[in-house]
């Protein structure tokens, strides 16, 4: 056997061939399961596709960089579960699109900030973040209270999550609009919204009476992390 060996290492081209089918080998049995992504990501339940409005929060966290700030991703070491809570699951962003994993962290991560601040203090931290946390180096964002939004778009932005595997419904993408505006108006019917994203959140989120980018934004930031209910989580159940 071990002479053998010695053809191969005299004969640089039978080393390359050989080494070249080696490499196909491992190549394709670490990366062929990843085409059945079904057996890939686990299925955890609660976790659901975003409502219109938070779905419109997330565009405006998007368009304004608040992801070159901050990571929404906890990976599964002691200082950072103490701190930000359960590490992320890989289901929990898999209606990302894009991903908001996050590459640099010059505030906190975010994947779980839902439910740890009220909105009273969302309102204020964006508005002017120094007066909330004095060192803060995060901008002020006064200007979202200001910028009235409606469900103009929603239907389209929830199509186009659709066409990249979202699983939004006929009567997701039909109730849009009127799902988009009722979430956050406190005398809004919220039967059908809750039935299609259980979960979600309905309230006035920035406490003035016009809907505001600063309303989707933060009933987005109030639902981050809270779709799984890790008391009774398991790892091993997640299939
Ligand atoms: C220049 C970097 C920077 C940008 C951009 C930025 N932040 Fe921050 N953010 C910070 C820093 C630093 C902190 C920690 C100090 C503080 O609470 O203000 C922070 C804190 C936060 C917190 C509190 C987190 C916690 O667990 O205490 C939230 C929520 C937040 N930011 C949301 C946002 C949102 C939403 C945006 C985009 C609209 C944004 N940030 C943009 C730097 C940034």
């Amino acid at each position: 056997m071990l002479d053998k060996h010695a053809f191969l290492e005299r004969n640089a081209s039978a080393l390359l061939v050989g080494t070249f089918l080696m490499v196909t080998v491992g190549g394709i049995v670490e990366i062929a399961p990843l085409f059945w992504l079904e057996n890939t990501i686990e299925n955890v339940e609660g976790v659901r596709p975003y409502s219109p409005l938070e779905l419109a929060g997330r565009e405006i966290y998007i368009r304004e960089g608040c992801y070159v700030c901050h990571s929404q991703m906890i990976r599964p070491m002691r200082d950072e579960v103490e701190r930000y809570g359960h590490y992320s699951l890989a289901a929990e962003s898999k209606y990302d699109h894009p991903f908001q994993w996050g590459s640099k962290r010059t505030g906190p991560d975010l994947a779980r900030v839902g439910g740890r601040y009220s909105d009273e203090w969302h309102v204020d931290h964006l508005y002017d973040p120094q007066t909330v946390v004095p060192e803060s180096v995060m901008p002020k964002y006064d200007f979202l209270a200001r910028a009235d939004i409606g469900p103009d778009y929603i239907e389209e932005l929830l199509e186009t999550q659709r066409l990249v595997g979202v699983p939004y419904t006929d009567e997701m993408i039909a109730s849009a609009r009127a799902d988009f505006v009722a979430q956050a108006d406190p005398m809004g019917d919220w039967d059908g919204l809750l039935e299609r994203y259980p979960g979600a959140q309905t309230r006035n989120f920035d406490g003035q009476g016009a809907l505001t980018e600063m309303d989707a934004l933060i009933a987005y930031l109030q639902m981050l992390g809270t779709l799984v209910d890790f008391s009774t989580f398991e790892a091993a159940d997640a299939r």
